[in-house]
């Protein structure tokens, strides 16, 4: 099972992803970018890859334990492009406010995973929404954004869903396995009798 963890989006996050496709069409020249269904967007926090059925179970079950974390605010805002060099591939939009605790939340996720004894990419995490992809690119057909002064779009993270990936001629169609809540450690005092 192809799998991957999230942070889902609210319907204003969405709507605000199919804004900046819009703006980043017109900036990017008609750069022939294929663009992501925004009720499909998410901000992923770990690609799994194909998982084997055992372990698939396993990741399942771990993804169900809520998270002990206080649920926090993030905004969005901000073009850019990956990678940082050349043929562009992946279009973005920057997480502008809360990046740092997104990344926590990143590591406590990339934890339990490799608890269950997943194995993830070496990679420093990018907090990122992909807006849209180039199938094939030049150098020349990388834009350029200005920095964006217009106010971000800003939601609030309480929980992280496992989704199965399934590729078909169609592209990718997402189904939830699991969903994992943030929720704060009881206070103390909640704990004395
Ligand atoms: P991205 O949108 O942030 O690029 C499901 O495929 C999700 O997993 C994608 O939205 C993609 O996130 C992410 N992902 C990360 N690494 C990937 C990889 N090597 N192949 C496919 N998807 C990957």
């Amino acid at each position: 099972m192809r799998m991957f963890v999230a942070v889902d989006l609210d319907e204003i996050a969405k709507a605000a992803i199919a804004r900046e496709q819009q703006l980043a069409w017109r900036l990017a020249a008609q750069s022939p970018i294929t663009f992501v269904d925004p009720q499909q967007a998410h901000l992923t926090l770990a690609f799994l890859g194909e998982v084997p059925a055992p372990q698939a179970d396993r990741v399942i079950a771990a993804m169900q334990e809520p998270i002990a974390a206080t649920p926090f605010p993030i905004a969005f805002g901000g073009l850019g492009v990956f990678p940082r060099r050349g043929a562009p591939r992946v279009l973005w939009l920057g997480v502008s406010d809360g990046a740092d605790t997104l990344n926590a939340l990143q590591q406590l996720v990339a934890r339990r995973l490799l608890a269950v004894a997943v194995t993830l990419e070496d990679r420093a995490f990018h907090p990122h929404l992909t807006l849209g992809r180039w199938k094939q690119s030049r150098p020349s057909e990388r834009p350029s954004f200005p920095p964006e002064p217009r106010s971000s779009t800003a939601m609030t993270v309480d929980h992280v869903t496992l989704y199965e990936s399934r590729l078909s001629s169609e592209g990718a169609t997402h189904i939830e396995r699991a969903h994992a809540r943030l929720t704060p450690l009881e206070p103390v005092e909640a704990l004395e009798p």
